[in-house]
């Protein structure tokens, strides 16, 4: 007769969960934050005027007023977001260029499908030779996935300082012919230089992924797929508001802190109805989650760094504030984590 095998219960594997994320995730400082939009603001009156739609059922079912989208012409694209993006990000931080170590980029819209944003940026930025460079590709949890990822390399390198970039062109990759998602997305890029904070409460990083490629998919040259984002909006929407509050909740668990021990939260712009959901949800103060989605629609990886970028160049988050960041996108994939804000001269 076999050996019976012990199948542990939900509630114990999220415990299991639960331990081994506080060990193996070093907190992480964010030194200076920078973001970049394109030049061409595209508001909802103007894409009424390219698709059969209205400010009015786009405002209220999402919150978006306006989005913004690359100008080719003008040499704006993906890498050229991120570029600038960066660059601030590192003139916030007070690191020069040559003292990064780790240089990740999140996109689902590199320029090129190789060499990756994250290589071309060592150029780009004169990042030094022997300097880790890789994009990360996990839609709108991309940034904090790629958080994750540098707390976990800066661990084990021998070099202080990461820089994190999150830059998408997603008008490059929106069908025009399907209204329910093309008024959704916009361009952007944000960034942060980062280094470990052995004194925190730890990452406190959560994450997922759940293989789907029917609710939320782009596809590629070659591909039985489009090169265009196609969305089941009612099922990520169903999937958002799953998983943005129960990923929320298993950080602050990991952390050990309760909601208003954390400043801020900066959660994924993709409608605002989702973060209301969460809000409400985890019984959250509304003022520390305050998003822009109006201006920005929804920016996939770029998202998450563009609104911390926006919120400590408006004074909101401030130098030793405690920030819950969290994203959720196509994959199906999720993440959030905990941060501290170093000192960030406002
Ligand atoms: O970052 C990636 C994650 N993405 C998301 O989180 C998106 C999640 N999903 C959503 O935010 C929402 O599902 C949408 C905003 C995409 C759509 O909102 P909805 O309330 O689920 O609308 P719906 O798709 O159920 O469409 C309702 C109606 C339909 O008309 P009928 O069939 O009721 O007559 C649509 O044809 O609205 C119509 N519609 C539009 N009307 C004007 C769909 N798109 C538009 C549009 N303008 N742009």
């Amino acid at each position: 007769m076999m050996a019976s095998r012990h199948v542990p219960g939900r509630a114990a594997l999220a415990v299991a969960e639960r331990s081994r994320g506080a060990v193996g995730a070093p907190g992480l400082t964010v030194l200076g934050c920078g973001s970049a939009l394109p030049g061409r603001r595209i508001t909802n009156d103007d894409m009424a005027q390219m698709v059969e739609t209205s400010d009015e059922w786009i405002s209220t079912r999402t919150g978006i007023r306006a989005r913004y989208w690359c100008d080719r012409a003008a040499g704006e694209n993906q890498r050229s977001l991120a570029a600038e993006a960066a660059r601030r990000a590192l003139a916030a931080s007070g690191v020069a260029a040559d003292e990064i170590g780790i240089c990740l980029v999140a996109t689902f819209t590199p320029e090129h499908a190789t060499p990756s944003t994250a290589c071309l940026l060592q150029r780009d930025l004169g990042l030094p030779e022997d300097a880790l460079c890789l994009d990360v590709n996990a839609a709108c949890a991309g940034f904090v996935y790629a958080l994750y990822t540098a707390s976990c390399l800066l661990s084990v390198d021998s070099h202080r300082f990461a820089l994190v970039v999150g830059a998408e062109e997603l008008s490059r990759v929106m069908d025009m012919g399907d209204r329910s998602t093309c008024v959704l997305f916009g361009d952007g890029a944000g960034a942060a230089v980062v280094e470990l904070d052995p004194v925190g409460p730890g990452l406190s990083a959560v994450w997922g992924s759940r293989g789907n490629d029917d609710a939320l998919v782009a596809g590629g040259p070659g591909t039985e797929r489009p090169p265009y984002l196609a969305m089941d909006g009612r099922a990520v929407f169903r999937f958002a508001t799953e998983v943005l509050p129960a990923c929320t909740k298993e950080v602050l668990a990991r952390a050990g802190i309760g909601p208003d021990e954390v400043d801020r939260y900066v959660f994924h712009q993709a409608n605002k109805r989702i973060v209301d959901v969460a809000v409400r949800k985890l019984h959250l103060d509304p003022a520390r989650c305050a998003g822009n989605i109006d201006h920005t629609g929804n920016t996939s990886a770029a998202s998450v760094p563009l609104l911390l970028d926006e919120l400590v160049r408006a004074g909101e988050v401030r130098s030793g504030d405690r920030v819950v960041l969290a994203g959720f996108g196509a994959g199906l994939t999720w993440a959030g984590c905990l941060v501290t804000m170093g000192p960030l001269g406002n």
